[in-house]
C-alpha cells in the first residue's frame, strides 16, 4: 500500500474527538499539545511516572505481529499504570496459526469485551483497515510498516519539549534511513504540526524520503552541513528488514559517512540533545560513547513513552 493513500480520517469523530490513534496527519496542533499536556501531568517534578485509575473498567489487548521491546512493554506498563486489564495476545500460539483471518481474530477478541486494541504490523495501513472494519473498539497504531508510529513521535515531541520548551525556533536534524522509517514519517508530521521551522533530513540519496525541499524541510546528503547549529539530532538505524539485500549499505562505510560521532555532534549547538527511537546499532549509525554521553536523552525517551501511552489511552477512553 502506498503511504500517501492511507487516510487517518476515521480517527476523529464528527465532534473532532480522537476515537482511534492511527497517525498524526489530520491532527491539529491543539490535539498534539493536549496529548503532550496530559502526558506531562502523568509525570511528577522529578520525571517519575504517576498512577491513575482512569481505565479501571477497561480491557486493552496488545497485538504485536512484529518484534518490539520498547513499544510493547511500555504499552503494557502504561495500561497497568492506568489500571486497565491488559492482555498481551500470544500471536505465536494463537488461532492465526490455524489460518483464522485477522478480522475473525479481532472480532473474537472483541467478543471478550476488549475496549482497545494496540496493533503493530509489518503491513502499512493494517491498523486503519481494522479500525474501518471493527466497530466500537479504539485502535492504537503501534507502528505499521513504513507508514506511521504515532506514539513514538509523540514521546519524541514530549522529550524535545522538556528540553527545548518551544518548537518554533528549533532546528531539528533527522539522520539516517529516513525512507524506511515510520518513526521519521510521524516525527516529521509532528514537528511540522507543532510549528518547527527548520527540519533537516540527512541521509544518503537512496534513503531519503522527501526528495523535494520546501520552506520547512531541507534535505542534506552531507551530514556535516546538515548538523551545523542544530538543537536536536534524531538518529535512525538502518532498517535492513525493509531493504532488499542488494540495497543494504556496508556498515563501516555507512558509519564513516553518516555515523554520529563526537566530532560531528560538536557541529550542533552546545546544548543539542541526541535522540534515538531504538533499537540502537552501536558503531553503525551512532558511536557508542555518543549514545551513552551527556547529551543523549535516549533512555528518557523510553520513560516518556509510558507517559505518552498512558495519556493516549486516557484520551481515547474519554477520561482526559
Ligand atoms: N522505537 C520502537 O518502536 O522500538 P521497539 O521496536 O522496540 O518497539
Amino acid at each position: 500500500m502506498k503511504k500517501d493513500l492511507i487516510s487517518n480520517d476515521i480517527q476523529l469523530n464528527a465532534s473532532g474527538k480522537l476515537v482511534h490513534l492511527l497517525g498524526l496527519e489530520g491532527l491539529s496542533k491543539q490535539h498534539l499539545t493536549h496529548i503532550l499536556d496530559v502526558a506531562d501531568d502523568l509525570l511528577d517534578a522529578q520525571g517519575n511516572l504517576k498512577k491513575s485509575k482512569a481505565l479501571d473498567d477497561m480491557s486493552v489487548a496488545n497485538l504485536f505481529f512484529e518484534p518490539s521491546t520498547r513499544t510493547r512493554n511500555t504499552f503494557e506498563i502504561a495500561g497497568k499504570r492506568t489500571s486497565a486489564n491488559i492482555i498481551n495476545v500470544d500471536l505465536a500460539n494463537s488461532a492465526t496459526k490455524k489460518n483464522e483471518s485477522l478480522l475473525d481474530t479481532m472480532h473474537t477478541l472483541k467478543a471478550m469485551q476488549i475496549d482497545m486494541f494496540v496493533i503493530r504490523h509489518k503491513q502499512s495501513g493494517l491498523p486503519h483497515y481494522v479500525a474501518e472494519n471493527i466497530g466500537n473498539v479504539a485502535i492504537l497504531n503501534a507502528g505499521d510498516g513504513i507508514n506511521a508510529h504515532p506514539t513514538q513521535a509523540l514521546l519524541d515531541m514530549l522529550t524535545i519539549r522538556q528540553y527545548k520548551k518551544n518548537f518554533e525556533s528549533l532546528s531539528v536534524a533527522i539522520v539516517g534511513d529516513i525512507l524506511h522509517s515510520r518513526v521519521a514519517h510521524s516525527g516529521i508530521q509532528a514537528l511540522k504540526t507543532l510549528g518547527t521551522k527548520d527540519i533537516r533530513l540527512i541521509a544518503p540519496e537512496g534513503l531519503q524520503y522527501e526528495s523535494k525541499n520546501c520552506d520547512t524541510i531541507k534535505c542534506f546528503t552531507d551530514i556535516e552541513t546538515g548538523l551545523k547549529d542544530c538543537d536536536v539530532i534524531m538518529v535512525l538505524r538502518l532498517q535492513k528488514e525493509r531493504m532488499m539485500e542488494a540495497d543494504i549499505p556496508n556498515e563501516q562505510e555507512y558509519f564513516d559517512n553518516y555515523g554520529l560521532t563526537f566530532e560531528r555532534l560538536a557541529l550542533a549547538k552546545p546544548g543539542a540533545i541526541v535522540m534515538h527511537p531504538g533499537p540502537i546499532n552501536r558503531g553503525v549509525e551512532i558511536d557508542s560513547s555518543v549514545a551513552d554521553g551527556e547529551q543523549s536523552v535516549i533512555l528518557q525517551q523510553v520513560t516518556n513513552g509510558i507517559a505518552v501511552r498512558m495519556a493516549v489511552m486516557e484520551i481515547l477512553a474519554g477520561k482526559s
